[in-house]
């Protein structure tokens, strides 16, 4: 087939080069053309492993080729020829809320101009009330021509394993806007050919909210999670042997249960709060998600918390190591990262936070996003006389680290771990203090304050309300 990917951002550029790959045709546009001319020098706005090889290979053969919205005939010539063009632009305000402007633009320019018997697959995000209002928003576009047929195809790829999400999906949701004679829900279905899971096909309210609802529960295991880590503090049990057997039930699952500084990024957290203000606008009670909203934040105050509790409750003047600064490893991604709102904590508080991300683009972007944030270019630099140690998001390479010669480095010897990632064992044997989420520690150093066999959640209770606060 011959397709239009309109917005080339995280998901536009995903599904643009997946789709090559299923030897489509595709033509990917973007409004910047600065963002096309550094793909065409096969330069990527953002980091997704294996996508730059991805769009070099199909760029290289011919399947893949950039437009930016200021070259007319280009685009005109791409939507003129498209069976099908995918919308993908993005729906966020930068803020934490929606906006449908770029979206309302993107479908001024492409509905008019499309044939007649073409599909339009709208692949963005959307809040549930523009979803209700797409088919009138489209037809309005249209005029007096034919209706164009309308598909919502909602994406369920997560940053850092889009392109295996892509490929080898568990399903395809298929949403029906408007699709007078079927041939839109059949086009639809041709761009999946090659994908052996499930197609669904479903009205569109229900496609945009099968999304959401996936995400929503997500975060709620999350939150549970999290939870559960306390319950498991207090009463002296490891979360990690709980989450294990409670695994093996086929109706738990193991997978999004992992406590830590929770969860962040452009998906989850942002749709748990637009839902829980929706509803609320609307006078829908709906509790469970606000909470899930509430513990959400409460971890990343806990994760300071705990350092804070290593330090005998005062963080004035000391140097905490951050490890890892994007929401999730193998990204580049900062928008609503944990470590962020940490590191702004830990200055208010007037500690000295020195981060290290693996990605030089993510640490240039936090040190200029916070004032006061030190950004260092190895793990060596990060802990060198450092107090403490927090680790914020797993990338791979922290799980290699030495501890004994991270513990020489050191001043303190205090390392929280927000993703209950590390081995307890090395960073214990090595002589450093280890505090986790709801993990059980037997042998902390002797002198360390208020170890196990206490409880940690009682701990942290106790050291809230002693952190002390910088005047
Ligand atoms: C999420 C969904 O997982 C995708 O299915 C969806 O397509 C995407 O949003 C979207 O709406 O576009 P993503 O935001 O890339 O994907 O990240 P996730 O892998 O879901 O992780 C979200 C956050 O939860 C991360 O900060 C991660 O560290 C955290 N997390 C994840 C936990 O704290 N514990 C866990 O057990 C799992």
């Amino acid at each position: 087939m011959r397709i239009a990917v309109f917005g080339l951002g995280y998901v536009g550029l995903v599904t643009a080069a997946c789709l090559a790959e299923w030897d489509h045709d595709v033509v990917g546009v973007d409004a910047s053309a600065a963002r096309r001319k550094a793909l065409d020098a096969g330069e990527l706005p953002f980091h997704e492993p294996g996508l730059a090889d991805l769009v070099a290979r199909h760029r290289a053969g011919g399947r893949l080729r950039f437009a930016a919205d200021g070259e007319g005939d280009v685009v005109a010539s791409a939507l003129k020829e498209a069976d099908a063009v995918v919308v993908a632009v993005g729906t966020h305000d930068g803020n934490g809320g929606w906006q449908t402007t770029t979206m309302l633009a993107c479908l001024g320019q492409v509905v008019p101009a499309m044939r007649d018997d073409a599909v339009l697959v709208i692949r963005s995000t959307l809040p549930p009330e523009f979803v209700n209002r797409l088919r009138s928003v489209v037809a309005e576009l249209r005029g007096t021509r034919r209706p164009i047929s309308t598909v919502l195809n909602p994406e369920f790829t997560r940053e850092g394993t889009a392109i295996a999400d892509f490929l080898g999906p568990e399903r395809v949701v298929i949403g029906i806007v408007d699709d007078a004679d079927g041939s839109g829900e059949r086009r639809a279905r041709d761009l999946y050919a090659k994908v052996e899971a499930p197609i669904l096909t479903m009205s569109a309210i229900d496609a945009g909210f099968s999304k959401l609802g996936a995400n929503l529960f997500l975060a709620t295991k999350i939150s549970f999670a999290n939870e559960l880590a306390r319950l498991c503090a207090l009463y002296g049990a490891d979360v990690g042997s709980v989450v294990e057997a409670m695994a093996f039930d086929a109706r738990i699952g193991g997978a999004f249960l992992r406590p830590g500084v929770g969860f962040g990024g452009s998906c989850l957290p942002h749709q748990v709060t637009m839902t829980t203000e929706a509803a609320a606008r609307s006078g829908v009670d709906i509790p469970l998600l606000a909470a899930v909203d509430a513990v959400n934040h409460r971890q990343r105050e806990t994760f300071v918390e705990l350092l804070a509790l290593g330090l005998d409750g005062s963080l004035v003047g000391r140097r905490v190591a951050l490890l890892g600064l994007s929401f999730k490893p193998d990204t580049d991604d900062l928008r609503d990262a944990p470590a962020l709102t940490i590191a702004r904590r830990l200055l208010t508080l007037g500690a000295q936070p020195v981060a290290y991300d693996p990605l030089a683009v993510t640490r240039d972007r936090a040190a200029a996003l916070i004032e006061g944030l030190e950004v260092v270019e190895s793990v060596d630099a990060a802990v060198e006389g450092a107090d403490a140690i927090g680790l914020v998001t797993e990338w791979a390479e922290f799980s290699s680290i030495d501890w004994t010669v991270v513990k020489e480095a050191m001043r303190g010897r205090v390392v929280v771990d927000g993703r209950n990632a590390l081995d307890v064992q090395r960073v214990l044997d090595a002589g450093l203090a280890y505090y986790g989420f709801g993990r059980r520690v037997v042998d902390q150093p002797p002198s360390v304050k208020s170890t196990a066999p206490e409880p940690a959640a009682r701990n942290v209770q106790d050291v809230t309300d002693r952190i002390e606060v910088p005047a």
